[in-house]
């Protein structure tokens, strides 16, 4: 099965993203892009929307997975809250009709200058990662005449068990403040002006494909809460972040219903707002990052297979050694080889995939599946590469959501310094 399936899928040799054949994306907007299914993406949403439903709950859908104006919009049209971490995502959601409201702001390095913005805002609350914070944001809120919410990100000191650069729950990692001393944090917390504590949340991983260690987290919060709140503290809600791993190969990944389901029975009758940061799970399966073949060539052994999109415009490969499904996007044109798919980069780890089996020619189109998701938002302009478009498929319709960068963008705000 298609990552992405049944939105995102192969037919006759045609890939369809909802009901537009990939080939029809191309012609009329270039490639490379990225192509997200609206419908994929209303259904991951309700994935979690149906199974919290009966239980006082934001969904808190992290921006930094894909901050697209247009996906905001959908997920804010949806009723979603926001996981921020930066004054840019701040005002990116506020900007696609964002309820600040339901916001949550979280971060190692917040400044003082954000801390402003998300109090003007009017934000739900600060996850707070150390007692330097919490001072801070103690003496910016009192200087603007405002009282701070504020949740504690503990670092349950739980190990997600997924690649070592997307684990963060670990004590060795810089998340959080260590189990041990939050409940010290939460009575100075208690002592402040300016501040007034609202909730607890944890983050411990991310593309975490046994649960487990989600379960762990979650138990270290309700124990911690419990003894909290025994003592004083008031609490209102409880995140356990995101976390939850999409297929991009052949991974079994925890079922969302029933995750969700094992978190509301661990709540129990407790009088705490669920929160939840999913990310990944949201997007990654909704979108394709559709490409042309520029090139083929043989090395030695190797066939190598360089298409126009790079690691500028996905990084992941590169970075974390990810794995993402490459298929061609129209009916085979020849007979099938294995292919290494590279970019047109100088850099070795230009590699987006190995030995993909594939029947393709030149000007051919290719699709990178499961790109919906840590695509876009972590690409760059290395080699002075104008960024992908991004389109959004919904049914009949397809509406450009980002433009194509042109070259003179990239080099626009540069100066050659003037000499006497
Ligand atoms: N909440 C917090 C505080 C986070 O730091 C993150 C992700 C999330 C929620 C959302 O996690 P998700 O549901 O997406 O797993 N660039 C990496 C992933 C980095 C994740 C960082 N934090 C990748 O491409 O795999």
């Amino acid at each position: 099965m298609t990552p992405g399936a049944p939105f995102i899928v192969r037919k006759d040799g045609h890939l369809f993203i909802d009901q537009w054949a990939a080939k029809r994306v191309a012609d009329q907007l270039g490639t490379p892009c990225f192509v997200y299914s609206k419908a994929a993406l209303v259904h991951a949403w309700h994935q979690y929307a149906d199974a919290l439903e009966g239980t006082p709950h934001l969904i808190c859908y992290a921006v930094k997975a894909n901050s697209n104006l247009a996906i905001l919009n959908l997920f804010a049209q949806l009723g979603a809250g926001f996981d921020i971490v930066s004054g840019g995502e701040l005002a990116r959601v506020l900007k696609a009709g964002g309820r600040a409201d339901r916001v949550v702001f979280s971060g190692v390095g917040k400044t003082e200058a954000e801390m402003r913005a998300a109090l003007y805002a009017g934000i739900k609350c600060f996850n707070i990662e150390s007692p330097s914070e919490l001072d801070r944001l103690n003496r910016v809120a009192g200087e603007m005449g405002k009282v701070a919410p504020i949740s504690i990100r503990v670092n349950p000191d739980v190990d997600a068990k997924t690649h070592a650069h997307i684990s963060t729950g670990k004590k060795e990692n810089k998340f959080g403040i260590g189990y041990d001393m939050a409940p010290d944090v939460y009575a100075k917390a208690l002592d402040l002006a300016n501040i007034r504590i609202t909730g607890i949340d944890a983050h411990i991983g991310s593309q975490v494909l046994d649960p487990e260690p989600l379960y762990a987290a979650m138990q270290r919060l309700l124990d911690l809460a419990d003894r909290l709140m025994a003592d004083g503290i008031p609490l209102h809600h409880i995140s356990n972040g995101g976390g939850l791993g999409i297929q991009y190969k052949d991974e079994k990944t925890a079922d969302i219903g029933a995750y969700v389901k094992r978190l509301r029975d661990m709540l129990g009758d407790r009088k705490l707002e669920l929160l939840l940061e999913p990310g990944r799970s949201m997007v990654g399966n909704a979108g394709v990052l559709l490409t042309k073949v520029e090139v083929l060539k043989t090395a030695g052994e190797k066939n190598f297979c360089v298409i126009d999109a790079a690691m500028n415009d996905l990084a992941r490969p590169a970075i974390y050694g990810a794995w993402h499904e490459i298929i061609a996007a129209s009916p085979d044109s020849a007979p099938v080889r294995n292919w290494d798919v590279v970019g047109p980069v100088c850099e070795s780890t230009d590699k987006l995939g190995e030995g993909r089996p594939m029947g393709i020619s030149e000007g051919d189109l290719v699709a990178i599946l499961s790109a919906g998701a840590y695509g876009m938002t972590m690409s760059s302009n290395y080699n002075t590469r104008p960024r992908a478009a991004e389109v959004l498929i919904d049914g009949e319709d397809a509406f450009v959501i980002r433009k194509r960068e042109v070259i003179a963008d990239l080099f626009r705000d540069e100066i050659i310094p003037e000499r006497a």
